[in-house]
């Protein structure tokens, strides 16, 4: 049985990398696709869903791009400082949140800036699916691709069972006041993480996997960003 659709909920979207593998003249969140910037298309998706109370968007404290980007003049949107790295950049924007008096228990959803090709209806299915779990979760999708084990001197150890492991997307959806005790532990303790999930695995928690579409990409190499610009029809 769904909720309605109008689940109350916050989201987070660290902005504050520098995009390093894209190569371009500036952070990849700020590059044009169908003529607005990728964060400007990532906003506009999150702030559409009904039940969006507020974004935080964690930006680098020396962003000069951040004035110009449309909704930064939502009064739904709001900033923090963005960190060494992303966890540190998503623990910012939560503490900006528990600052503002938001209650331990609400619903936030880390999303990346680099992902401007959420679907709304996959959004809707994750906070559906989710919206009385006892841990959260987030989207995923099964690996396309043969996957092999690989050894120090580049050749396979091993194929791995495809079906048994999947993708990783955002949003990633959990409670405030346990996800930022989930981060603080993690980088106090020096833990390797690039997502939300595996700070909450940490801490013995098994978040569920909501099946996604899998163009919900990542924007991280040029390509990814040229396979966008032909999936939504821009010259080339
Ligand atoms: N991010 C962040 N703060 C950091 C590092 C990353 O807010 N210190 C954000 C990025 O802006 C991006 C998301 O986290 O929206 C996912 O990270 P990633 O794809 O690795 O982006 P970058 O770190 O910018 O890229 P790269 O690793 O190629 O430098
Ligand atoms: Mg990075």
């Amino acid at each position: 049985m769904n909720p309605p659709s109008s689940l109350p909920f916050w989201c987070v979207v660290p902005a504050a990398g520098v995009g390093s593998r894209m190569r371009a003249d500036r952070p990849k969140q700020y590059l044009t696709l169908s003529g607005r910037t990728i964060l400007e298309h990532t906003l506009a998706r999150l702030l559409a869903q009904p039940g969006l109370q507020r974004v935080v968007v964690s930006l680098s404290p020396d962003d000069p791009y951040w004035p110009h980007v449309a909704q930064a003049a939502d009064e739904r949107v709001w900033t923090a400082p963005g960190g060494k790295e992303r966890a540190d950049s998503v623990l910012s924007a939560l503490d900006r949140l528990v600052a503002a008096g938001v209650d331990e228990h609400a619903w936030v959803l880390v999303h990346d800036a680099a992902r401007p090709n959420l679907a709304p209806e996959d959004l809707a299915r994750l906070l559906a699916t989710l919206a009385d779990d006892p841990v959260g979760g987030l989207l995923a999708g099964p690996s396309r691709d043969t996957l092999k084990l690989i050894g120090p001197d580049g050749r396979v150890v091993q194929t791995l069972d495809r079906a048994a492991i999947w993708q990783a997307y955002t949003p990633q959806m959990f409670r405030l006041g346990l996800l930022r005790t989930a981060l603080s532990d993690a980088l106090a303790a020096g833990a390797q993480m690039t997502d939300e999930a595996s700070a909450m695995e940490r801490l013995g928690y098994s978040p569920r996997l909501v099946e996604g579409r899998t163009d919900n990409i990542k924007v991280t190499r040029p390509e990814d960003l040229e396979w966008l610009q032909r999936a939504w029809g821009d010259p080339l």
